[in-house]
């Protein structure tokens, strides 16, 4: 029934999402659909959503009130709403925004081709039920927008850390392991086919564990990832500093090939509100974590995700959390201002009571601080030289590439006969706050 369509799908929020993407292609192109990148083109839009925070949803509201206009163009054109979102608010959202055929979550992707009939044959189609076991582990994602030289692959799904301010483990259901063979395959197929860096996705990947016909946790894992080839680089996110163990920290310093730069979200710098955030360490914990990489991957950069404003934070919890960004020398953050998500467990047991200019105030300082701290670690790197893995043509110029390094510094120079892919020892001459700039010394 459904031959030949061309189906456009857009997609909000985390890289798992963008990832589910690939995978949701993938099925749809096996059950005759063709992928668009023309939405004016298409026969089904589908939008993977995010309920992170509140203005993610908003975003998403806001575009399909815009694709009611190409509806009302094209009166056949199919509408579905994947992801979160859909998962959270589930046959809600099929009554609030009627624009809406079909809505599936992030486990139910395998149905949509039967979905799609039935709304084909004039009903509205909906799948939110979460799996216990679902990984897709069989489906050969179907690489969307990709550079040829870096992909991700989901080790695992979902997330039951509940967080107090987090939807995720309601949105993605219960934390499961994607079977390890399946992951060594992806990645020797993707180094087969040319790509050189992948970075394995999950929510918490340090807790990845497969207990079946053998044990193996995630340091295993990536050790195994990084036996693929010397050649493919692997990256990770995200790690939970609640077990970011020494063993795993070895293994990273081990091999060439991992990179030297850990994605480990703080989310505040004060014990007190880390508890009312249910994220299971304290300053203390988190601090001898960072002295552990400093000292088992030296030069190992650190990134993380910082939320300003939850309930209760008072200034001198604020200010605990300025002090230990400096402490810490991250050398790249995600900030946000704490937004309330229905159904958790901050939005039933706790007021959201820092005012809306004082959280935009002490976002303001955290952002500010970041800044000067990517910048001061760009400095510390001018005169130094990186092997640099190219990406693609500079967006300033086309006469210069860029291309990130180990500690995933995005590095920008002069293109010679170097093509994306390639590795080049870059020497670093200047740099901003956002990019080092350098010339290459062979490759
Ligand atoms: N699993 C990852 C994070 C996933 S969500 C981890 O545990 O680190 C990405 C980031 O969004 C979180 O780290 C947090 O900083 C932010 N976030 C999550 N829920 C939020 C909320 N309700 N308000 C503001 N920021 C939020
Ligand atoms: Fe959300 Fe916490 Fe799970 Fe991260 S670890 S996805 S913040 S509940
Ligand atoms: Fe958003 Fe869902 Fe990812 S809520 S951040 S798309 S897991």
């Amino acid at each position: 029934m459904s031959k030949n369509k061309n189906l456009y799908i857009e997609t909000y929020g985390c890289q798992m999402n963008f990832s589910d993407s690939e995978i949701v292609s993938s099925i749809m192109l096996e059950n005759d659909f063709r992928i668009t990148d023309d939405i004016t083109n298409a026969d089904t839009i589908f939008i993977n959503t995010c309920s992170i925070r509140e203005n993610a949803e908003q975003r998403v509201r806001k575009r399909l009130k815009e694709l009611n206009a190409q509806k009302r163009k094209n009166p056949n054109l199919k509408i579905g709403v994947l992801g979160c979102m859909a998962e959270r608010l589930k046959d809600k959202l099929l009554e609030e925004e009627l624009i809406i055929d079909l809505i599936a979550g992030p486990d139910s992707y395998r149905d949509l081709p039967k979905l799609i009939n039935t709304v084909e044959a004039g009903q509205k189609a909906a799948n939110v039920i979460l799996s216990e076991e679902e990984t897709y582990a069989n489906i050969n994602p179907v690489r969307i927008s990709t550079n040829g030289v870096s992909a991700f692959i989901s080790i695992m799904r979902g997330c039951q850390n509940y967080c107090s301010y987090c939807v995720v483990p309601y949105t993605r259901g219960k934390e499961r392991s994607r079977d390890p063979e399946s992951i060594v395959n992806e990645a020797q197929q993707l180094f087969d086919d040319g790509y050189r860096e992948v970075t394995l996705l999950g929510q918490n990947v340090n807790s990845y564990r497969w207990e079946n016909e053998y044990k193996l946790n995630f340091a295993g894992l990536l050790e195994k990832v990084a036996l693929v080839n010397p050649l493919l680089r692997v990256r990770f996110a995200t790690s939970h500093p609640k077990d970011i163990s020494d063993e795993l920290l070895k293994i990273i310093a081990k091999y060439e090939n991992i990179c030297n730069s850990i994605h480990l979200p703080i989310q505040s710098g004060s014990t007190k509100i880390l508890k009312l955030m249910n994220r299971k360490y304290t300053r203390e914990w988190y601090m001898n974590r960072i002295e552990a990489i400093k000292k088992i991957i030296p030069g190992c950069t650190i990134s993380t995700d910082i939320i300003s404003g939850f309930c209760t934070e008072t200034e001198d919890d604020h200010q605990e959390t300025l002090s230990i960004m400096n402490e810490v020398e991250y050398y790249y953050a995600f900030m946000f201002k704490y937004s309330e998500r229905p159904g958790t467990m901050a939005a039933k047991k706790l007021k959201d009571d820092v005012p809306k200019e004082t959280k935009s105030h002490r976002l303001k300082e955290i952002i500010d601080i970041q800044q000067k701290l990517s910048h001061q670690s760009n400095l510390n790197d001018l005169g130094k030289t990186f092997n640099v893995l190219i990406e693609g043509t500079s967006k300033k110029s086309d006469q210069e590439l860029f291309g990130r390094n180990s500690e995933n510094k995005v590095c920008v120079f002069p293109k010679e006969n170097f093509k994306p892919g390639d590795y080049v020892k870059v020497k670093i001459t200047k740099c901003t706050t956002a990019t080092l700039i350098g010339e290459s010394v062979g490759g």
